[in-house]
């Protein structure tokens, strides 16, 4: 495809997957795409155990990772408020879950703390990985990447983009000096603003050009990539649509629980991460619906709250019904496990019969 991104990293097709999985990075890239590896928190070591692995698997095609990178850092409280805590508790004791044995509890608060202090050094030590294996991409997930992150990817030859859920947002991207933008659309799995990528991919193409822009949020199929291109994206970006693929990281309890899901089961919810995140509605979710629910805390004490004892108690539970994964509204679509191979021929195979069937539909008018 004659797509500025297509030429930008040697690509036959404009297809950026994101995915927390090694598997699906490679079989995008090798596929002709682009996979992109999440690193959230990963330690140093797993990075470049993961890395090193995809350098050999990937038959040289390129690949990208995608940092989080918040702008600021806010330390851990110690201990949470009573009430939220109290209510998690008694949530999970109604619904039969048994309580996790004392020494349990401490040591999962031990590894979350941990987990939980993130810091900028830590972002630096990961990129200082990442920079040792020829990758091809670096995108920023939270905010914009700073401007000496970019130059020091770009004297290596790796591209740098971020991604924006409004124009402003786009325009700090550019001036930073990224080379291109994702614009998530509020439908998209994980943490989205409010517009719908419908109304922003058009209103960021325009905002940043001649920039290129990806669209995200929503495209899982040939059709919603026909749109993208259409409304001025020089390719799409998916993360949703391969968590059901055999190749996919989540577990099979909640893979089957994507599968199960319905139209209606994506949510935009803070009690996940405490920062609006579009998630699988689950038992949790809707707890917090509830008139009498306390308040959901603000980041990252409301990670705390459920990552903790919560979860911990759900999955030793196999309480199905709690469960849950970031997923965008595509949930509904996804009915059945399939193969990142199989998405992509099916994504390319109807993008043309999209296109064919504007050729006809406008056949008169040209
Ligand atoms: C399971 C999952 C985890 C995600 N984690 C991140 C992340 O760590 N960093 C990030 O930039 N985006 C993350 N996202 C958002 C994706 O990058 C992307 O914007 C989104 O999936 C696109 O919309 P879609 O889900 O409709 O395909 C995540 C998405 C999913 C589904």
């Amino acid at each position: 495809m004659k797509s500025a991104l297509c030429e930008m990293f040697g690509i036959e097709t404009p297809i950026f997957a994101f995915s927390h999985c090694r598997d699906v990075v490679v079989e995008v890239s090798r596929a002709g795409g682009m996979g992109v590896l999440g690193m959230g928190r990963m330690s140093p070591e797993r990075l470049k155990e993961e890395l090193t692995w995809i350098d050999a698997h990937i038959d040289g095609k390129p690949y990208g990772i995608d940092i989080v990178m918040p702008s600021t850092f806010e330390p851990l409280r110690g201990e949470l408020p009573q009430e939220q805590v109290a209510f998690v508790r008694d949530l999970l004791d109604k619904a039969g879950i048994p309580r996790l044995p004392q020494q349990d509890e401490a040591q999962i608060k031990h590894t979350l703390l941990k987990e939980l202090s993130f810091t900028p050094q830590d972002s630096q030590l990961m990129l200082d990985v990442a920079m040792e294996h020829p990758i091809k991409l670096i995108v920023n997930a939270l905010g914009s990447p700073d401007r000496a992150l970019v130059e020091r990817a770009h004297a290596r030859g790796i591209k740098v983009a971020a991604m924006a859920g409004a124009a402003k947002h786009a325009i700090r991207h550019k001036a930073l000096g990224c080379d291109f933008v994702i614009a998530v659309g509020h439908e998209a799995g994980g943490h989205t603003g409010d517009t719908t990528s419908m109304v922003l991919w058009p209103r960021i193409v325009d905002a940043v050009a001649p920039l290129p822009v990806l669209g995200a949020g929503g495209v899982g199929r040939g059709r919603q990539m026909a749109a993208a291109l259409a409304l001025g994206c020089e390719g799409v970006w998916c993360g949703s649509v391969w968590l059901t693929t055999a190749q996919s990281e989540v577990s099979p309890d909640i893979k089957a629980r994507l599968i199960e899901a319905g139209p209606n089961d994506s949510v935009h919810t803070r009690t996940v991460t405490g920062k609006p995140c579009r998630t699988l509605r689950n038992r949790f979710s809707d707890a917090w619906d509830a008139p009498d629910a306390p308040p959901v805390l603000s980041s990252p004490a409301q990670i705390q709250l459920w990552w903790g004892e919560g979860r911990t108690r759900v999955e030793r539970a196999r309480a199905r019904e709690f469960l849950t994964y970031p997923v965008g509204q595509l949930v509904g679509d996804m009915n059945a496990e399939t193969s990142v191979r199989q998405v992509m021929q099916d994504m390319l195979g109807e993008l043309v019969e999209a296109k064919q069937r504007l050729d006809d539909l406008l056949d008169d008018a040209s």
